[in-house]
């Protein structure tokens, strides 16, 4: 049942009521509205390399939070943003609304919140890729916006403690089911970007037996940026690359510096454990000798993950803004 409108401000009746006078966006419009992102991700990334992988990432916990729905744009209280695991972690958003108001414009679209996480992760990823060796995937135009956020279901994101066939499970219920996709998803995600302390602490003050097939020298290193000791400011504020050779550049090097045992947090270090089934073990050693292989099936795990729970006119909406419903649904 749709409840009585939450009071606008100006500027949003105003972006709803001429957002609302253009075409909703589809493949027609494709030309120009990637033309627009694209220039926007490029010079972020030039101001800033991190924003690349931070909008993989945005992507990456939309789509395993309700799907594909940019319903991790909302800035309702206690909703998905503000959630353990995106909260304070998640990055981009201002990015994001940027995208849209000059997308909405320059293009004369409705463009949903959705096909812009989906379109950015794809040009965030393709910005820090070396030219002529980069992924490439499909990202459909048409998807619709969800008109709640869904912190209740945000336990399906991965976490860094969890064994590998709990790992598993979760990337398989977001459709995720084959192993190489699983690991070059992991991989891919991880080769950019970067993690904070707290979660190189917990490998590092247990007996976590991770540790054991981890280079000591680089133990000896995090140890060093993340003492036992320091406070949780300290943990939120400190940033180490999730690989540890390459942070800036797409490539295979996460499984690189996996076999050396210089990966920063638990669950990838763990995608080296000599114990993993025999198909994670060969996916490893595939991505890690052969580029090619790691591309494509990176590029085919994003179109999976990025088509998952796409929403229709029926169950979404266009959202005027990217960070509120265009009504009070609830
Ligand atoms: C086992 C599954 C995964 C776990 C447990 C995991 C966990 C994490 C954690 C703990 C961080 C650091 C967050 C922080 O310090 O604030 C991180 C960063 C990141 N993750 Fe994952 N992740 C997983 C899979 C993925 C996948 C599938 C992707 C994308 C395809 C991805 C992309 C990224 C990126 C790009 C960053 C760096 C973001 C930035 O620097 O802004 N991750 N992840």
């Amino acid at each position: 049942m749709r409840a009585r409108a939450r009071p606008h401000t100006q500027a949003r009746i105003a972006a709803q009521e001429s957002n609302g006078d253009y075409p909703v966006a589809d493949e027609s419009h494709r030309t120009c509205i990637e033309a627009v992102l694209t220039r926007h991700v490029y010079e972020a990334v030039q101001e800033e390399t991190r924003m690349g992988a931070s909008l993989l990432r945005l992507h990456f916990h939309d789509c395993f939070v309700h799907g594909c729905d940019a319903s991790i744009l909302l800035d309702e209280e206690n909703g998905e943003k503000f959630s353990p695991g995106n909260k304070d972690s998640v990055r981009g958003y201002e990015l994001v609304d940027i995208m849209k108001e000059s997308i909405t414009s320059q293009c004369r679209v409705q463009i949903s919140c959705a096909d812009i996480l989906a379109l950015a992760a794809r040009a965030g990823v393709q910005a820090v890729s070396p030219p002529h060796r980069m992924p490439i995937w499909n990202v459909t135009i048409g998807r619709y916006d969800s008109k709640y956020s869904y912190a209740n279901l945000t336990g399906a994101l991965p976490g860094t403690d969890e064994p590998m066939d709990k790992l598993m499970q979760k990337f398989a219920d977001q459709s995720i089911t084959d192993v190489k996709e699983f690991i070059a998803l992991i991989g891919g995600g991880h080769t950019i970007g970067l993690n904070h302390c707290g979660f190189a602490k917990r490998r590092l003050y247990g007996n976590d037996t991770t540790n054991l097939y981890s280079d000591p020298e680089y133990i000896t290193f995090l140890e060093h940026m993340c003492p036992e000791t320091q406070s949780v400011q300290h943990d939120a504020e400190v940033s180490i690359a999730l690989d540890n050779k390459t942070m800036n550049i797409f490539d295979n090097g996460f499984f690189a510096s996996l076999h050396k045992g210089r990966v920063g947090i638990k669950s990838d270090q763990l995608l080296g454990d000599p114990n993993n089934p025999s198909e994670i073990r060969a996916a490893v050693e595939l991505f890690t000798d052969n580029e090619d292989a790691f591309l494509e099936a990176f590029s085919a795990g994003m179109e999976t993950m990025g088509n998952n729970g796409i929403l229709g006119s029926d169950e979404g909406e266009i959202r005027a803004e990217c960070r509120h419903p265009n009504g009070n649904y609830r």
